[in-house]
């Protein structure tokens, strides 16, 4: 037993050598979010303040809140349930940041507690002066592990001095807030986001990978869909180390390492003797790799998250089934060119370089912007290195803030992301509730008040106060926001379609046409049925109108007539139509008779002319050549 740990403990040792030695002073660029103090006056403004790296930062939004210093507990190492203390804001109130100091636990173990006391964030102050750090999660798996994964907010460190300027404040009785902003932590240069995921093929290394693992399978959905949409490119990463010179015949350097120790990985169970070794793990690393490369070159780059996702349900280690055969099933299944994978690995046993991991290694090394890559996962936004947790939420709100606002895919606007603001009052925006429509659209950068098409109706107006139909179909939805009313089945509605956003009332009423139309009694307002024999009577957007007697009422002379009269002037109309037709069907007949005696008068004498000479040469038949004639 004994022996056994410390053999873990040298090789562990003996790496973290190698990689210190190889990667000269890796160089780790801290993630900063802005800080900014709104009050009080004295410390208002900017400061700087390093990301956690977990939790979930707020990519492309930002949060404000009162900062508290607790009085008991300031370390955060303990449950403040045990000191009675509680940071759940009250109703209305902005959320409470709770300020804590560092040292005597993990940072995450502050943070948790915190987060357990109803805290919206946590700013650690440093006790050193010293640039600022990114706080990492322990690497034991021990107790930690438990809480790490469930810490949803988010924390940063604050530097010594403006640690105390913040608890100086606070103690002297002046409220302080703070707004913290994570709209501008992603750069957007142009409308494809690029991001890379450094990532390994290990499934066996403890929570870490575990976590690498179930993020993978939930994040491959949205990964593919951003791909296929030329939203974004991914490139997957992978970190090796190699073996110094000196070391490469060792029993360590060859059981870890390929290519004669150009390119190692740490053995799975840190145990040389048994179970897969490191170089197990570096030749599935370029299989994944290799994969992506070919599936790259045939413009289907998503088909890496098939193969990743499927090679772990398929060939994990626990089952003895992380190998070449199994890896080539999954190969096979994704009609993936096996020839061109394997002539992309090359062969693990040449003294020579193996062009794809000598590319990786060159990628590790920071560029600009972006710090060395020594931390497995490390994911990296527009060449922004990612922190916080790996979550497919929280990662999908940091590549959509890595497009310029409204430029974002729909995916980013999917429901994992949403902040759910118009679930509290609709957000403060428009809606017509009988309808059911609403100007409240969640967004990851939280709720925007936009008018919304609704059966492909575009609203128009603020909407925030107003949004009306407008366009063809604005009166199929809601009448167009017009006045409308329904009575007996019979609807009138003031919305006239095609003219912009007018409403008029129909004939028959008067009003604005907006929120009112009377009806209009024609009897006494137009003096409609005003004839001595008529009765007007009124009804709702129109009159009747009764005659006496044997009468029958005309509306359009506004008069009343005998019915007999009526019966008779229509029977001479009768007569006088029918003889005027006769007449003219007569004279049309004697015109088309005469037409057809002259026409074949002429037709006779053309064909006569063929046979025997006529008169005179001159008397040829007008209709064949009059010209001529
Ligand atoms: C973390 O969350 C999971 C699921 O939400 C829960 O089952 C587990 O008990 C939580 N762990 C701790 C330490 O609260
Ligand atoms: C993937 O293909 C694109 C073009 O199709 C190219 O720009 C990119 O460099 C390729 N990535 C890798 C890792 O080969
Ligand atoms: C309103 O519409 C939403 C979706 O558009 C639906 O989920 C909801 O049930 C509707 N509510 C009512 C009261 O009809």
């Amino acid at each position: 037993m004994g022996c056994s740990t410390r053999l873990k403990v040298s090789t562990q040792l003996w790496f973290l050598l190698l990689i210190f030695t190889e990667l000269v002073a890796g160089r780790f660029v801290v993630e900063k979010n802005s800080l900014r103090v709104t009050s009080p006056e004295n410390i208002k403004g900017p400061h700087d303040s390093a990301i956690g790296n977990f939790g979930i930062p707020q990519y492309g939004g930002s949060m404000a809140g009162t900062v508290v210093y607790p009085k008991d507990n300031k370390k955060g190492c303990k449950s403040f349930d045990d000191f009675g203390i509680s940071f759940k804001a009250k109703a209305g109130a902005m959320p409470n940041f709770v300020l804590v100091d560092r040292g005597d636990c993990f940072f995450a173990l502050k943070v948790w507690n915190a987060q357990n006391a109803g805290a919206a964030a946590v700013l650690v102050a440093d006790d050193l002066d010293e640039p600022l750090i990114t706080m990492d999660t322990p690497e034991a798996d021990g107790a930690s592990a438990k809480y790490i994964a469930n810490i949803t907010i988010p924390s940063a460190l604050v530097d010594k001095s403006f640690g105390e300027k913040l608890k100086k404040a606070i103690s002297g009785g002046d409220m302080v807030n703070v707004n913290l902003d994570w709209r501008e932590a992603v750069p957007h240069p142009d409308d494809r986001v690029e991001y890379e995921l450094w990532t390994n093929s290990n499934d066996e290394c403890g929570v870490k990978c575990d976590m690498l693992m179930e993020f993978v399978k939930d994040f491959k959905g949205a990964a593919q869909i951003l791909e296929k949409g030329g939203y974004t490119q991914f490139t997957p990463h992978y970190i090796t180390w190699y073996c110094p010179q000196a070391f490469t015949i060792s029993k360590q350097c060859k059981s870890q390492c390929i290519n004669h120790g150009r390119y190692c990985a740490p053995d799975p169970e840190q145990d040389f003797s048994s179970g897969y070794e490191g170089k197990d793990v570096v030749i599935e690393n370029l299989r994944q790799l290799c994969v992506f490369r070919v599936a790259n070159e045939t413009k289907k780059p998503w088909v890496w998250w098939d193969y990743v996702t499927d090679f772990q349900v398929r060939c994990p280690m626990k089952e003895k089934k992380y190998n070449k055969d199994c890896a080539e099933g999954v190969i096979k299944s994704l009609g993936l060119d096996l020839k061109k994978i394997e002539k992309c690995m090359g062969d693990p046993d040449a003294d020579s370089d193996n062009p794809v991991l000598k590319e990786e290694q060159d990628a590790q090394v920071g560029k600009g912007s972006r710090g060395d890559v020594t931390i497995l996962p490390t994911l990296v936004v527009n060449n922004h290195q990612y922190r916080g947790k790996l979550e497919r939420g929280a990662v999908l709100k940091a590549i959509c803030s890595g497009f310029e606002e409204t430029t974002e895919p729909s995916v980013c606007l999917s429901g994992d992301v949403e902040t759910n603001e118009c679930l509290d009052n609709n957000g403060g925006c428009w809606q017509d509730k009988s309808a059911n429509i609403t100007a409240c659209k969640d967004t990851f950068r939280g709720r925007v008040c936009e008018c919304p098409i609704v059966n492909g109706v575009q609203f128009k107006g603020d909407g925030y106060s107003s949004c009306v139909a407008s366009g063809p179909g604005r009166c199929k939805i809601s009448h167009g926001g017009c006045w409308h009313e329904s009575r007996n089945g019979i609807t009138f509605s003031a919305c006239v379609d095609n003219e912009e956003g007018k409403c008029t009332c129909p004939p028959g009423f008067k009003g604005d046409g907006v929120k009112n139309c009377e009806d209009i009694d024609e009897c006494t307002e137009k003096k409609a049925c005003q004839c001595p024999e008529c009765s007007c009577k009124d009804t709702w957007g129109s009159y009747e109108c009764t005659c006496s007697g044997d009468l029958l009422y005309i509306r359009e002379h506004d008069t009343c007539i005998s019915k007999s009269t009526e019966v008779r002037s229509a029977w001479t109309a009768v007569w006088v139509i029918f003889i005027g037709l006769a007449m003219a069907a007569g004279g049309a007949y004697l015109v088309y008779k005469y037409r057809l005696r002259s026409y074949m008068d002429s037709e006779i004498r053309a064909i006569m002319a063929q046979y025997m000479p006529l008169d005179s040469q001159n008397e040829v038949p007008n209709h064949l050549n009059e010209d001529h004639a």
